[in-house]
């Protein structure tokens, strides 16, 4: 068995997913492929989707700007897919693509194997910053997993209060807040999760809210990784936070996409601190 997997996006020369799948495949012992498909955005269409996938043939990984935009050319989607309304895996099987997403599930695998203590109660208070297509797959992650209380605060109210509409169920408290609120309602919570791209490089180095308020042993956990040591990291660990880096969810959602094409759960082993060294050059 030869796999031909690989990765559609732009910009995505930086990408870590090849060396994540490169390991993957050496550990079950398969041959394979990882190949990158940088898709400038005025040549994303029918025909170039149509060429990944004859290259890629097994599968293949979606991501920024196309995890939306790859939707109409998959013949069938997963049900957190289709709820979430992005895909970040697509599988070739049986001679269908079928999208799925991976970003949310992996996202709160990662961060429980790192806090198994503080993450296992369900009444923990989270703090979810942002609105974007990566908090709709952690919100909708964290409402499956049966977490009570999570709330979302966004630059822009409405976008916010548009995700909480769409994804929130029965059983679930959710208050929707500006930045400026959740600033000073910060003591509140035990797990703030930053999803917002800022201070993400080549932008500039701020934190999304000052975390003055912020409880001592609260994890702040950052999906951010490029830098690794974001502002709001720093100043989380300042004040005595509990740190959970963002390099984590590329990883956690590279071992489900990995297992979802060859049913190969493999294990991650020492690549998250192989990984956090890389980004600390
Ligand atoms: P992704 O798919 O990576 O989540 P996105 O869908 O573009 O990216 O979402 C970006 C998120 O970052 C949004 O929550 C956005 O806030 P708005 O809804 O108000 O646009 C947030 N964001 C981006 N730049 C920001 C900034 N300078 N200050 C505050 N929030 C910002």
């Amino acid at each position: 068995m030869v796999l031909r997997l690989g990765l559609i996006g732009h910009p995505i020369q930086h990408s870590f997913s090849p060396w994540i799948h490169q390991h993957f495949l050496k550990q079950i012992a398969v041959k394979g492929s990882y190949r990158l498909k940088n898709i400038a955005p005025d040549c994303f269409n029918e025909q170039t989707v149509s060429s990944a996938k004859a290259e890629l043939q097994d599968g293949f990984n979606v991501t920024v700007p196309y995890k939306r935009a790859i939707m109409p050319y998959l013949d069938q989607l997963d049900e957190r897919a289709a709820r979430v309304g992005a895909v970040n895996t697509v599988v070739h099987q049986n001679g269908k693509w079928i999208g799925y997403n991976t970003d949310g599930i992996g996202y709160i695998k990662g961060l429980q194997e790192a806090y198994p203590a503080q993450t296992r109660d369900m009444s923990i208070r989270i703090l979810v910053i942002g609105a974007g297509g990566a908090a709709r797959a952690i919100y909708d992650a964290l409402i499956v997993q049966q977490y009570e209380y999570i709330d979302i605060a966004n630059r822009t109210l409405e976008a916010a209060e548009q995700l909480a509409t769409e994804l929130a169920s029965s059983g679930i408290t959710t208050r929707v807040m500006s930045l400026e609120a959740a600033e000073k309602e910060l003591s509140r919570y035990d797990l703030i999760i930053q999803t917002t791209t800022m201070g993400m490089k080549p932008g500039p180095e701020h934190s999304v809210i000052a975390l003055e308020r912020m409880k001592q042993a609260a994890i702040a956990s950052d999906i951010v990784y490029q830098p690794i040591h974001t502002a709001f990291l720093k100043e989380a660990g300042e004040r005595g936070g509990n740190i959970h880096y963002g390099h984590h969810m590329l990883l956690y959602q590279a071992q489900y996409a990995f297992k979802l094409w060859t049913g190969h759960w493999v294990k991650l082993g020492s690549l998250p601190d192989r990984m956090k060294r890389q980004l600390e050059r």
